[in-house]
């Protein structure tokens, strides 16, 4: 077996699996106001921006030969509200950096998240009710907030809810509007996990947020239920699938791209970064070695792009070769 890695050449030249740039989807995290970029503690290297210095990150990560981004938003406490109404206001932060970055990048993909969570004052997903979370209540904001995102320019709506039903409502919605092209990539095996912590410190929904969300997402015990998920997800008219988190989960991956072979992206979400970057900062793990290694491990788990918020740094040091 060693004669094969003996040399720099022989080890390329029998590499399984390659990471470029264009296996990036670059979360960007919007907040308030004019010239800010607000560190997030948990979150070392990545900043919450104001809209003014949209420009400043899509360009670098186009520059760095990124397809696409997603965007989500830090709104104002005060327009949080239990109906979640701001979600649907076509000026909203997130519609308003869905025009920004379109105008200046015509050529960068757009992604957005349909979910409340950002917008309600409970910091769910969905609506919230005697305790429970409404679920038709909720497909219908999603379709009138994923057509409104579509109206502004977004190419691709990722439904990150749970909720059951939502893929093919967004779907009608879409198309009745007009928005033919425009693709849905479904959160579908996303698991009620402790890793989106440092995110709802990004958005500002974990103050939020009353309880938890296991009545939505998926127990993290479970793997057949993110493959029926999937395939109902598909079923109701799904172009992509997501799993989330991903380094922890890369078995689900693994089946999925194995059964449906439906493009299967992943999301190393904001606690799998802390915890990359937490031991880089410490001077446990060598950064550059670990990202890569991170996440070139999607890749042979059959992943076909990944979110990450390592995305223009990994890209930097592939295109250095
Ligand atoms: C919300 C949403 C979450 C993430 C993406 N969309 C958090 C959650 O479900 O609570 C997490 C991403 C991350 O942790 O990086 N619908």
């Amino acid at each position: 077996m060693r004669r094969n890695r003996l040399y720099d050449w022989t080890r390329r030249l029998v590499a399984e699996n390659d990471l470029t740039s264009n296996d990036f989807i670059l979360p960007i995290f919007v907040g308030m106001g004019k010239g800010r970029a607000d560190p997030i503690p948990s979150m070392p290297g990545v900043n919450r921006i104001s809209i003014d210095l949209l420009d400043d990150i899509v360009g670098e990560a186009q520059e760095a030969g990124i397809p696409a981004v997603i965007i989500f938003p830090e709104i104002d406490p005060a327009k949080k509200t239990p109906d979640a109404k701001e979600a649907l206001n076509p000026d909203n932060l997130v519609c308003q950096s869905i025009r920004k970055v379109a105008k200046s990048y015509p050529e960068m993909g757009i992604i957005c998240d349909a979910a409340l969570d950002p917008f309600n004052s409970d910091g769910h997903d969905g609506l919230l009710q005697n305790n429970l979370i409404l679920n038709d209540d909720t497909v219908e904001i999603l379709c009138k907030q994923s057509v409104i995102q579509a109206e502004a320019g977004c190419h691709i709506i990722a439904p990150s809810d749970m909720m059951d039903g939502r893929v093919g409502a967004i779907r009608k919605a879409l198309d009745i509007a007009g928005f033919k092209n425009v693709g849905i990539l479904s959160y579908a095996a996303k698991y009620a996990s402790s890793f989106y912590e440092p995110f709802r410190d990004a958005i500002g929904s974990k103050t939020a947020l009353k309880g938890d969300k296991k009545t939505y997402q998926i127990n993290p015990a479970n793997i057949d239920e993110a493959l029926r998920q999937v395939a109902q997800d598909i079923e109701e008219g799904a172009d992509m699938v997501m799993v989330k988190p991903g380094m922890p989960y890369l078995d689900v991956v693994s089946r999925i791209k194995i059964e449906f072979g439906i493009p299967t992206l992943a999301y190393q979400v904001s606690g799998e970064y802390a915890m990359i970057k937490g031991a880089v900062k410490n001077g446990w793990l060598d950064n550059d070695n670990a990202i890569l290694e991170s996440l070139l491990s999607f890749k042979r788990a059959g992943a076909d792009a990944i979110l990450t918020y390592m995305a223009v740094e990994a890209s930097k040091l592939l295109n250095k070769g």
